[in-house]
């Protein structure tokens, strides 16, 4: 039996699409910003989601790192959700590289902030104890509450909050497009009430490598300086841009529209995994309601769960079946659909876990049709 990876959407592997594009590349040398590949990606990127100019970068981790050197200076602050990647996930890139402070907020379980909570962690600027608060951040979809897409409203009352204070609103958009496609929106429409947004093409869009980073030409301008002074200036990068192109394109290669599959898949995959005796709520931000694991929380493509017993024998168990899945935060286990997880690995999938719980039970399993 083939491999069936559900530890991230990272893991896709280039389609013979972007394979053929990438072979055949026009490219040039990106840091004197003559390689057309990379023009075409970053002019295609800001066009679609409407804003002056973008920035091709090695990882979203890079662009949210390049982001904050824009946006903010050392000794400022950002007002964040508190399990957010950049707060968890990016080797405090904020404090080291950035010089700056995070003001982490503790998230609802639709993945917002409250509002008044944002107004509130606005620091006093005529109070030299405080820092100074220079951005706001919100992670779109948001990973830890079963990644919950954020809505154009909700974007926009943030960002009117931030610049009434006049600060910028930053989205980490890893997977900006999975909360596009569920929600039915544009992607202009839900970047446009952000000064800037970064978005992954090696997640759900299948790329091997890169991030884009969007917003104003001047935001991105500094931006661009930032990542040279990360080590992120690259050459013959259109060879990387070339698949991102493929992936944003329209029509049959374009690998934005599917991920309503990887929705699809992933909310079938919780249906079936919620029936197992065995498999439970994955409890906090994620599900907070105890008890059955709720299908109905999967809006895109993850399914945050738990199992009673140890986790790690079961997903042991599920690697000698030749699946994977990872371990998760507050003991939670996640299970990411991507182009690589068709319907029918969702039927092979539900199907193991089931044996394995037998099995951990201590209990055999019947035979099909006995
Ligand atoms: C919400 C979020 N932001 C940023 C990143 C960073 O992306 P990368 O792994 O490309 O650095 C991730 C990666 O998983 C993520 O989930």
């Amino acid at each position: 039996m083939s491999l069936i990876d559900l530890r991230s959407d990272t893991v896709t592997r280039p389609t013979d699409a972007m394979r053929r594009a990438m072979a055949a590349a026009e490219v040039g040398d990106d840091v004197f910003g003559d390689d057309p590949t990379v023009i075409a990606l970053e002019g295609r990127a800001a066009d679609m989601l409407g804003k002056e100019a973008g920035l091709f970068v090695t990882s979203g981790t890079q662009g949210n790192l390049v982001a904050q050197l824009a946006h903010l200076a050392r000794g400022q602050e950002t007002i964040a959700p508190s399990e957010s990647h950049m707060i968890v996930d990016e080797a405090a890139g904020h404090a080291v590289i950035v010089g700056t402070s995070i003001r982490g907020l503790r998230e609802r379980p639709d993945g917002t902030l409250d509002p008044a909570e944002i107004a509130d962690a606005f620091r006093d600027p005529s109070d030299p104890h405080e820092p100074i608060t220079g951005l706001v951040s919100l992670e779109n979809t948001h990973a830890h509450s079963m990644a919950q897409p954020l809505s154009v409203e909700y974007t926009a009352t943030v960002a009117a909050i931030a610049h009434e204070r006049g600060v910028p609103l930053h989205v980490d958009g890893a997977r900006f497009f999975n909360a596009v496609v569920a929600q039915g929106v544009t992607a202009r429409a839900l970047a446009g009430p952000a000064d800037s947004v970064t978005f992954c093409l090696s997640k759900g869009l299948g790329c091997p490598v890169g991030s884009i980073v969007v917003g104003s030409k001047d935001f991105i301008w500094r931006a661009r300086r930032a990542r040279k002074l990360v080590g992120g200036g690259l050459r013959q990068v259109g060879i990387l841009a070339a698949a991102g192109l493929v992936a944003l394109s329209d029509g049959p290669d374009g690998m934005i529209e599917r991920l309503a599959d990887d929705h699809a898949n992933a909310r079938r995959l919780a249906e079936g995994l919620a029936e197992l005796d065995g498999i439970i709520s994955a409890g906090g931000i994620a599900q907070p309601t105890p008890g059955r694991l709720d299908p109905t929380r999967v809006r895109t493509n993850f399914v945050l769960f738990k199992v009673r017993g140890d986790r790690a024998a079961f997903l042991e168990r599920l690697k000698v079946r030749n699946i994977l899945m990872v371990e998760y935060p507050h003991g939670a286990i996640r299970a990411a659909t991507h182009h690589d997880v068709s319907a029918g690995d969702v039927t092979t999938i539900i199907r193991a876990a089931s044996d394995v719980l037998h099995e951990m039970a201590g209990r055999t399993r019947l035979p099909v049709g006995a």
